[in-house]
């Protein structure tokens, strides 16, 4: 039966290194979003900035992913697809999602950026993007050795339920366990019940990464291109993510 891994100390330091990569590109993105550049543009310098750190781009050819990084806008959900057709434009907000391998391990995560500054954003994306930043946090408070995976979920669930907005909580996509792997057990559901899943223990490494919709929260995959998700109902949608690292008294975030 397939288990979680668990990180030796020395597996744990290559986690470090890989997640510091990606924490640093992600930084590197506050100074290049702006309206007017295309998402194909981000894609190329998230390539040049990964191989200029040592690293390698964990989506390319991932799958049959072809690009280095994906950049979801407004109503896409996740893996929207770079493309230099697609341009950014003032009070678009934007989800950017890196996972770089260093050595052989993977470190994943993702922000949301407001194109032209939070002001040119409308007041429901700014309060929409709050709220999944606090759940992706909400999330990570509840990682400790001893607690169950699912807790992760019912904490987050209550924290979306208590806004009193209505939002969506995706589920057709989750959190995943990373390591020497993109994606490893255990799943990390982002709506769950407390006290299911499994225990954790020190020395799991996994994502939280809630996608929540400000309208249904079903999504639609895209036909054109196979990658492209999409809110069903067109509304907005925000992610935030982080590698978390389960430790003997609580977690650490490794991005
Ligand atoms: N980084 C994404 C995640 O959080 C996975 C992207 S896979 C891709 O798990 F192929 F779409 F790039
Ligand atoms: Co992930
Ligand atoms: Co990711």
């Amino acid at each position: 039966m397939a288990r979680i891994s668990i990180k030796t100390a020395e597996e744990i330091e290559g986690m470090r290194r890989a997640c510091k990569v990606t924490a640093q590109i992600l930084d590197a993105m506050d100074e290049l979003v702006r309206p007017g550049i295309s998402t194909e543009e981000i894609d190329r310098f998230v390539h040049k900035m990964t191989i200029s750190l040592g690293a390698k781009p964990a989506t390319l050819n991932y799958k049959g992913y072809t690009k280095s990084v994906c950049t979801s806008i407004n109503d896409v959900v996740c893996h929207g697809v770079p493309s230099p057709y697609v341009t950014l434009k003032e009070g678009d907000i934007i989800n950017i999602d890196v996972t770089s391998i260093v050595d052989g391990f993977f470190g994943d995560s993702s922000r949301m950026y407001f194109v032209g500054g939070e002001q040119a954003c409308t007041p429901d994306a700014q309060e929409l993007v709050k709220h999944a930043y606090q759940a992706l946090y909400v999330g990570i408070a509840q990682v400790a050795p001893g607690r169950h995976i699912g807790d992760i979920g019912a904490a987050i669930q209550e924290y979306i339920k208590g806004t009193g907005k209505n939002y969506g909580i995706v589920r057709e996509y989750t959190g995943h366990g990373i390591g020497r792997h993109f994606h490893e057990l255990p799943q990390v559901v982002h709506a769950a019940r407390w006290g299911s899943g499994d225990v954790m223990k020190a020395g799991m490494t996994f994502t939280i990464e809630p996608m929540i919709n400000i309208g249904r929260s079903e999504t639609v995959l895209s036909k054109v291109d196979g990658w492209t998700v999409r809110t069903a109902d067109g509304s907005l949608s925000a992610q935030w993510e982080h590698t978390v690292l389960v430790t003997e008294t609580g977690s650490e975030v490794l991005t």
